[in-house]
């Protein structure tokens, strides 16, 4: 098929390279013209775990443009704009908005076309907002002269891939049988549960998906929290609960919370969301008010080995909001670097690969080596990057977030275990 993908960050980006693997012929289209030269290069211009590799091997399947009027050229477009959050913690449609009316104009002079929804937007955006902007733009009707479709991703970065090659479920939601023909069939060779439904569930599975995932994350940090306290060892007992079916042992490694560009914007958009409907959704709020404590409990066992930290040399190994990523969207580090600044610690951080962006909101702090890190008085691990495992931490003092066991050797304390 010809496909076009509108927005090439991560997740349209790893979506049009595994199609290009799958031999069909796909556009990336971004405004960012330094991203889309990139792309041209078989170079991808994100860190992500085999993409470089299979954009090349891709690379005469897979063209960039900034140009969207090559929209026409293909018979599905995918919407992978980003749904950043605004200030008021609704999310900004605006890239959508823009999105819809390029594709909208384009259709106007094609008999068929089918828009694929994979950003995530709040349950009611593709039928109230996205269609009609469609419409207004085509002067034609969705289901009837065009396809539309909502088919939400679950692509966890560093894993996203492999995420999306050997999915769990995919949720196709639309609301017309010739489209839903047509993601049967792009979609066929992939063996896992199909789940046909309307637009808003579609949109609402997504939501819900990532609140529960979040819920179980900070559900094991609070029992994780009270564990440690009676010298219980959580990790145990995440993996007896995860031996239940019902359970499931993952997303129950308890440590310094979740952050990332998705959990913490989903969450705070569904929950606003609710309270316009008179809808209080109390294990969310609470969910985030757990996750936003749990990262200065680190700074609390610090203090208890030092009972000043003011002009105390502090180590942090891992910036990124988890490993494998350098991304620093809602990083835990984060709010640990802000409390360690009030303390007046003096701070000295490594990571793998996620340097770069840290600097861009905390310049002041001194970027290191990783050997160097452990010339500290303490140090703190809020990133489990494999190379961190290498390390010789005998005789210093760790403070851990992320359970690293080989970091047990020093003299150790974990965030909750
Ligand atoms: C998430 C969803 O998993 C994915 O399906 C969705 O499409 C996008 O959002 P991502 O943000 O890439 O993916 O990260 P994920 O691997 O889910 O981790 C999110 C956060 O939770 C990270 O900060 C991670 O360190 C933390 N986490 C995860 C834990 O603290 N404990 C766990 O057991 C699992």
């Amino acid at each position: 098929m010809n496909i076009s993908i509108l927005g090439a960050g991560y997740v349209g980006l790893v979506t049009g390279t595994c199609l290009a693997n799958m031999n069909h012929d796909v556009i990336c289209i971004d405004v960012n013209k330094k991203k889309v030269e990139s792309i041209n290069k078989g170079i991808a211009p994100i860190y992500e775990i085999g993409l470089s590799e299979l954009l090349a091997k891709n690379k005469n399947r897979i063209i960039a443009t900034t140009n969207p009027s090559n929209i026409k050229k293909t018979d599905i477009t995918f919407i992978c704009l980003g749904t950043p959050s605004k200030k008021n913690r609704n999310i900004d449609l605006s890239n959508i908005k823009q999105g819809a009316i390029d594709i909208g104009k384009i259709i106007k002079q094609k008999d068929w076309h089918v828009v694929i929804i994979k950003s995530t937007i709040l349950p009611g955006t593709t039928k109230d907002f996205i269609i009609p902007i469609l419409e207004k733009n085509s002067g034609k009707k969705a289901g009837r002269d065009f396809g539309v479709a909502m088919n939400p991703e679950f692509l966890k970065e560093g894993k996203a891939i492999q995420d999306f090659l050997n999915p769990d479920r995919i949720v196709i939601g639309t609301e017309d049988d010739k489209t839903k023909k047509i993601l049967k069939k792009l979609y066929e060779n992939f063996r896992c549960p199909k789940v046909f439904t309307g637009f808003s569930e579609a949109e609402m599975i997504k939501y819900a998906s990532n609140a529960f995932l979040a819920t179980k994350i900070s559900f094991i940090n609070e029992i994780g929290n009270f564990c440690k306290k009676l010298d219980i060892d959580t990790y145990k007992i995440a993996d007896g609960m995860g031996y239940d079916k019902r359970i499931e042992r993952a997303f129950l490694n308890s440590g310094i919370g979740w952050g990332g560009s998705c959990f913490p914007k989903d969450i705070k958009a569904l929950i606003t969301m609710a309270n316009k409907y008179d809808e209080k959704l109390k294990i969310l709020e609470n969910v985030v008010k757990v996750n936003d404590l749990q990262p200065l409990k680190i700074v609390e066992i610090l203090k208890k080995h030092f009972p000043s930290i003011k002009g105390k040399n502090i180590g942090v190994l891992g910036l990124s909001f988890k490993k494998d990523t350098d991304d620093i969207r809602e990083s835990r580090a984060i709010p640990v670097i802000k409390k360690l600044l009030q303390e007046k610690a003096i701070i000295k951080v490594y990571d793998p690969k996620a340097m770069d962006n840290f600097k861009k909101i905390f310049p002041q702090i001194n970027y290191s080596n990783i050997n160097n890190i452990l010339n500290s008085d303490a140090i703190l691990i809020l990133t489990d990057w494999d190379e961190f495992r290498k390390l010789n931490y005998k005789g210093k003092l760790i403070i851990d977030g992320r359970r690293l066991e080989e970091a047990k050797q020093g003299i150790y304390e974990g965030i909750c275990w």
